[in-house]
């Protein structure tokens, strides 16, 4: 079963996945099938959160976890992330990576990094962890995959590359890489190599195959989300990995029809971390010019107390993010927020072919005195239901419908909602012509309702 976000990323699939895995056995499988160390799943577990950036969402569970062949990792990245998991070397045994896997080189960081720079305020604001050079030299057909960690002439080869990395960085972004002291990084890297040795190298077609012949289940666990898909996200403001239901069969080797309906993580409002197009963005452009500069430390001097009902719009979106704790758990970045969607949910859901949803971070809408929902849009005076090819090129006005809020905390209704949030649900349900399975009424597992009615 696919889980996949439905918007820009951080709906909460970790949680989703870390729920379905505490019912999986030693015999089903976890795998990430795409993107790499720029994603963040953050799971609570006895009450202590830990986040997990290539690793899937299973620690916690039994069943077996892989690293799909559609994935790029960052072999130091894997080690430092390891250190997370209690007892790891006794849980070991439970994680395999694809050969087909392509390693994120030290030089993948720097082109991601220096490249970024260069396009000033164009630039994409990615996560600089090296992400889309490694699929380039994938698609360049250069990478250096996991499975050839093993090949006698990987030295030769890493260096062949390295060399090719260096001349593009000094002669197209002038930037010499030895300046910042490259051969710490190399040492890290060549660490996490022989770290990686030490995993089960296995093909993700196999182990997917051997685990449905066998009657067991496979859950494939997406990162980022639908709309930072390479192809049909809002390019190019996106990862450039296919994050939707459709890329995992060429990603793992499986045919599509084993692949089937997915579960769509959606949370109850939006957020977006890095530049590009927000049509309910709080406070607009305001908004997404804070988040790229300023720190969480600096915000909170500012807006010690931002108030959610404030008449400012910007200021709810401080607010926002102060009650959903919407903080890049990958780089600490501001994430920028905003009122749900119906057009860009609605798009994503018939995209992956979603036939469930889960709606996260519910509780977080307490503090507002209505709950609001973008309906349509408003292009050049029409009013619309559909996205335009290119959002970023659109002036786009958001149609709000609002709903009133519930009293108290979602916690204090004792595993069942209040009306006024069961009357929203359904709204959307109706809206979106999918049910919505489970509610998050809070982080960790046990904060969720299942049957909401
Ligand atoms: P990259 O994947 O690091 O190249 O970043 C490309 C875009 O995707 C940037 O806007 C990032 O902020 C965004 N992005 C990448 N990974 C995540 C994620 O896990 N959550 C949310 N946004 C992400």
């Amino acid at each position: 079963m696919p889980v996949i976000g439905l918007q820009w990323g951080d709906e909460g699939k970790g949680k989703d996945v870390a729920i379905i895995s505490s019912s999986l056995n030693e015999n089903d499988v976890i795998v990430r099938f795409q993107g790499g160390n720029n994603a963040g799943h953050t799971i609570w577990y006895n009450g202590k959160c830990f986040v997990f950036h290539l690793i899937p969402s299973g620690a916690f569970g039994k069943a077996k976890m892989h690293l799909g062949g559609g994935m790029v990792i960052d072999p130091y990245s894997l080690k430092q992330e390891t250190i997370e998991i209690p007892d790891f070397e006794n849980e070991k045994h439970r994680i395999s990576v694809s050969p087909h896997a392509v390693l994120t080189l030290p030089t993948h960081c720097l082109l991601d990094t220096i490249s970024e720079k260069k396009l000033g305020d164009k630039k994409i604001g990615s996560t600089g962890r090296g992400i889309g050079p490694s699929y380039t030299d994938f698609v360049w057909r250069k990478a250096l995959r996991v499975g050839d960690i093993l090949d006698v002439n990987f030295k030769e080869r890493y260096e062949a590359l390295k060399t090719e990395h260096f001349r593009i960085l000094k002669e197209c972004y002038q930037y010499d890489p030895e300046v910042d002291n490259f051969t710490e990084k190399e040492n890290k890297f060549l660490e996490g190599i022989d770290f990686l040795k030490t995993f089960e190298v296995k093909e993700s077609n196999l182990l997917i195959q051997e685990t449905f012949e066998n009657g067991n289940n496979v859950v494939a666990e997406g990162a980022q989300g639908t709309l930072l898909d390479v192809r049909f996200g809002n390019y190019p403001y996106v990862t450039s990995s296919h994050t939707i239901a459709g890329g995992i069969a060429p990603a793992l080797g499986v045919a599509s029809q084993l692949v089937g309906g997915a579960l769509g993580i959606f949370k109850a409002y939006v957020t977006k971390v890095g530049e590009g197009p927000f049509p309910t963005e709080l406070g607009g452009e305001k908004s997404s010019v804070w988040c790229r500069d300023k720190k969480y430390t600096e915000e909170k001097e500012v807006y010690p107390n931002p108030n959610p009902n404030s008449e400012d719009l910007f200021e709810q979106g401080v607010a926002l993010r102060r009650m959903g704790n919407e903080i890049g758990a990958t780089t600490g970045r501001l994430r920028r927020t905003g009122w749900l969607d119906l057009p860009l949910l609605n798009y994503a859901v018939k995209i992956n072919g979603v036939d469930k949803l889960s709606m996260t971070k519910l509780d977080v809408l307490s503090g507002f005195n209505e709950v609001k929902v973008c309906v349509k849009y408003k292009i050049n005076g029409q009013e619309t239901k559909n996205i335009p090819f290119d959002i970023s090129r659109s002036e786009i006005e958001p149609v709000y419908q609002s709903f009133p809020i519930w009293k108290g905390k979602l916690s204090d209704y004792d595993g069942k909602l209040p009306e006024e949030a069961v009357k929203y649900i359904q709204f959307l349900e109706e809206e979106i012509g999918v049910p919505i399975i489970r509610v998050g009424t809070g982080p960790e597992e046990h904060h969720s309702v299942e049957k909401y009615w």
